[in-house]
């Protein structure tokens, strides 16, 4: 396929903290893959992160860095995609400013992951206008590189709804075909759960982090929910309501994992000897991803670099859009 007919993709992660294996198996995975055969563009969301993280910044900057080495280590290749940080490009800023102008309040109100994340961090006072308004945010970060994908997890997806829902307005509005209506693309990988059966992540305490060593990964997976009527070691276990057994289905090998299911429904295998056989597996696959983590991190001094680049690559089309906005709302 020639080079300009590629669709387009964007997608961005929040720097609010470490990565975790639920981030490399659903997202940076599926990244991956895409940036064969898209023209995908990968930010780092930190104004995003301010939305809920206002009241201590101080952070997001490192993590920020941070989480880029974890995406070189994950195979995200600076070459093929474009990766870039958010507040490096003004253009985010200024489409969202414009689009607040004609998203009628109550479109946001009625988002899903609004009223829930408020009820969620009850230690946060969320009831400011940037929070509000992170889906116009998120909206400007598609709409302005003309993105006809959206790879995200199914939480997002009432996001690019409304994304196309303004799309839609600005269109009617101004009478142009200015923007594209994206696309959701869920992931397809299976869904790594966290440690107690909930969707992996930071506010549930359930996270076994990309950065882990060992010992802590082996802790963490001997503490991990298995089939709770196995009451006794000689009851038989159904290893599909297992977090383990769903686990050996991503980093076992498959003739394992169909052993180890026989034998937890026939009671052969206990649930210790079981995690230990997981620890094995779960660990190779991460200590390989830590040694290329702790390469790369060794070539990639500064990651500002990335962001420099990146960035010059991200303005080319960011300033074009802008450009059309303004003479589509003949403001120019
Ligand atoms: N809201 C997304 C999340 O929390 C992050 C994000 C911000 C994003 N802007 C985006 C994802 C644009 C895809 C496209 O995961």
């Amino acid at each position: 396929m020639e080079k300009s007919k590629k669709q387009r993709a964007i997608s961005g992660i929040r720097p609010t903290g470490k990565l975790h294996l639920g981030h490399l198996i659903g997202v940076l995975d599926n990244w991956r893959e895409m940036q064969e055969n898209f023209k995908c563009f990968f930010f780092v969301a930190d104004w995003h992160a301010l939305t809920t993280e206002y009241d201590d910044p101080s952070k997001i900057k490192v993590y920020s860095k941070e989480m880029v080495l974890d995406w070189l280590a994950a195979g995200i290749d600076p070459e093929k995609g474009i990766i870039f940080l958010q507040s490096d490009i003004k253009e985010h800023a200024e489409l969202y400013l414009m689009l607040s102008m004609i998203v009628p309040i109550p479109w946001l109100e009625r988002v899903p992951s609004y009223k829930e994340i408020k009820e969620e961090l009850t230690n946060k006072d969320l009831s400011t206008y940037g929070f509000l308004g992170y889906p116009v945010l998120q909206a400007s970060d598609i709409l302005i590189y003309k993105a006809d994908v959206v790879p995200v997890g199914i939480d997002q997806v009432p996001h690019v709804e409304l994304t196309r829902e303004i799309a839609r307005r600005f269109n009617n509005l101004y009478g142009t075909e200015t923007f594209v209506e994206p696309q959701a693309k869920l992931t397809v990988t299976p869904k790594l759960l966290g440690l107690d059966g909930r969707k992996m992540g930071k506010s549930y305490n359930n996270c076994i982090y990309l950065s882990d060593p060992r010992e802590v990964v082996s802790e963490k997976v001997m503490h991990m929910m298995t089939d709770p009527l196995r009451v006794k070691r000689s009851d038989c276990g159904d290893p599909e309501v297992s977090i383990v057994f769903g686990y050996h289905k991503i980093f076992s090998p498959h003739e394992k994992v169909k052993e180890i299911g026989e034998k937890c429904r026939t009671a052969q295998i206990g649930c210790v000897e079981c995690k230990k056989e997981l620890i094995k597996n779960l660990w190779g696959y991460l200590e390989q991803f830590q040694f290329r983590r702790s390469d790369i991190s060794k070539k990639w001094k500064d990651v500002d670099d990335i962001f420099f680049e990146g960035g010059k690559k991200a303005r080319e089309f960011s300033s074009k859009t802008i450009k059309e906005i303004k003479e589509a709302m003949k403001i120019i």
